[in-house]
């Protein structure tokens, strides 16, 4: 049975690519920090009790601020695969935190191949790469783009990146990089621009929300389905020869155009509840992303199986449905928590 690692377990990728594995029959183990309260929603419904016979998901206490804890981790488990996934993943909250970010994305992720390398783990690496690398340099962006990044974030990725092919070159690691382009579903994180949109819209069809407020409405994004994005990370390390791999629909769309597509899918006229605030602006943006993934359509035979317009239906149903469940608790403590989230949306 093989053995995967995954940072980064409790986030939406981490949960798609756990689910991905299982179902390989891969034995999974995966890294979650701790926090003062429950964080594993994303994997409850494949949660495993240890205590059973047979189980293959188990969880680890563990940080990619903290090179002990890591190393401690791949010593006692000797992965055969190892999917770096583990950030803090929110671009404009790297402005206000840029250490603690650059802690966890670019040393955090030399601190796992260095743990790697001294272990002698005989593995294969998987690095979460971004398309945010690419910051201004205009679209189509593939492997040989040069990077240009536009944020704290993107710098500590273009350092994670780099790290992880100076490895393979220096150590002969097994490491490859897949530079994603930004992939969604119904687990994506609130506060990132199309979950925030579709909960809004399933909350003001129910009278729960009056306005949605957005920063920059041209910004084009290359928006993938989360689930396709997992499986080009596995393909990856099948591979006999490590690369790096673009990954993409090749299809970009504004902000305004996913604002609009999601309030038709509810009846709604966008114009009606849209506002700009400032707040969300970013000191630099990122204004064009779009994939030119021929290599891993070429190498790898990937391909993305939802469109943009199928995304969108997807992301605004299920936040509908979400919604409607929770109605059924009672409206109060739905309103409560609307306004709690607005916050920090
Ligand atoms: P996500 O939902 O924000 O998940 C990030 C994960 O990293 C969470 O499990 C989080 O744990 C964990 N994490 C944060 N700080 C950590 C630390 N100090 N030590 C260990 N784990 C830590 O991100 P995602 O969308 O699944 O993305 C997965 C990876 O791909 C990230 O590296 C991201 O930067 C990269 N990426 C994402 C996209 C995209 O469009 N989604 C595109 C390109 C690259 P908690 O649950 O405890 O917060
Ligand atoms: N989050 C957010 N909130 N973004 C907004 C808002 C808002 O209210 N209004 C407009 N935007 C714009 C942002 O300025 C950005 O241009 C675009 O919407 C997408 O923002 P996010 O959804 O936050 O994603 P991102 O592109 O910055 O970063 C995501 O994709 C990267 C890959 O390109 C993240 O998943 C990164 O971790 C990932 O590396």
């Amino acid at each position: 049975m093989r053995k995967a690692l995954i940072t980064g377990c409790t986030g939406q990728d981490g949960s798609y690519l756990t689910e991905f594995l299982l179902d390989r029959g891969y034995e999974v183990h995966g890294l979650k920090r701790r926090s003062s309260s429950l964080n594993t929603d994303r994997l409850d419904h494949i949660y495993q009790d240890i205590h059973e016979s047979g189980a293959r998901f188990f969880l680890h206490y563990a940080d990619l601020t903290d090179g002990s804890s890591l190393a401690t981790l791949l010593y006692d488990l000797r992965p055969d695969e190892i999917y770096n996934l583990g950030a803090q993943s929110h671009v404009k909250v790297s402005f206000e935190i840029p250490e603690f970010t650059a802690d966890v994305v670019a040393i955090g992720t030399l601190r796992l191949l260095e743990a790697t390398r001294r272990t002698g783990v005989k593995c294969r690496f998987y690095q979460a790469s971004s398309s945010e690398m690419f910051g201004s340099a205009p679209p189509p962006q593939s492997e040989t783009t040069p990077f240009h990044p536009r944020s704290p974030y993107a710098c500590a990725k273009v350092f994670g990146h780099n790290i992880t092919v100076n490895y393979r070159e220096s150590y002969g690691l097994h490491a490859s990089s897949g530079i994603l382009f930004n992939h969604e579903s119904p687990r994506r994180g609130e506060t990132f621009v199309t979950r925030k949109i579709t909960r809004a819209v399933a909350h003001i069809k129910h009278g729960l929300q009056q306005k949605l407020y957005l920063g920059n409405l041209d910004a084009r994004r290359d928006w993938g389905y989360a689930p396709d994005y997992v499986r080009a990370m596995w393909l990856m390390l099948q591979q006999d020869t490590p690369d790096d791999f673009a990954i993409g629909t090749g299809e970009a769309h504004t902000v305004r155009e996913f604002v609009e597509l999601a309030f038709t899918h509810a009846d709604l006229d966008w114009r009606d509840y849209v506002e700009v605030d400032a707040r969300y602006f970013r000191p630099a943006e990122v204004d064009y992303l779009c994939a030119d993934a021929s290599k891993a359509r070429r190498v790898l035979g990937w391909e993305p199986t939802v469109t943009f317009q199928e995304l969108v239906r997807i992301m605004v149903g299920e936040d509908m449905k979400n919604v409607e469940a929770r109605l059924k608790g009672g409206t109060e403590a739905l309103q409560l928590a609307v306004t709690a989230e607005g916050r920090h949306s």
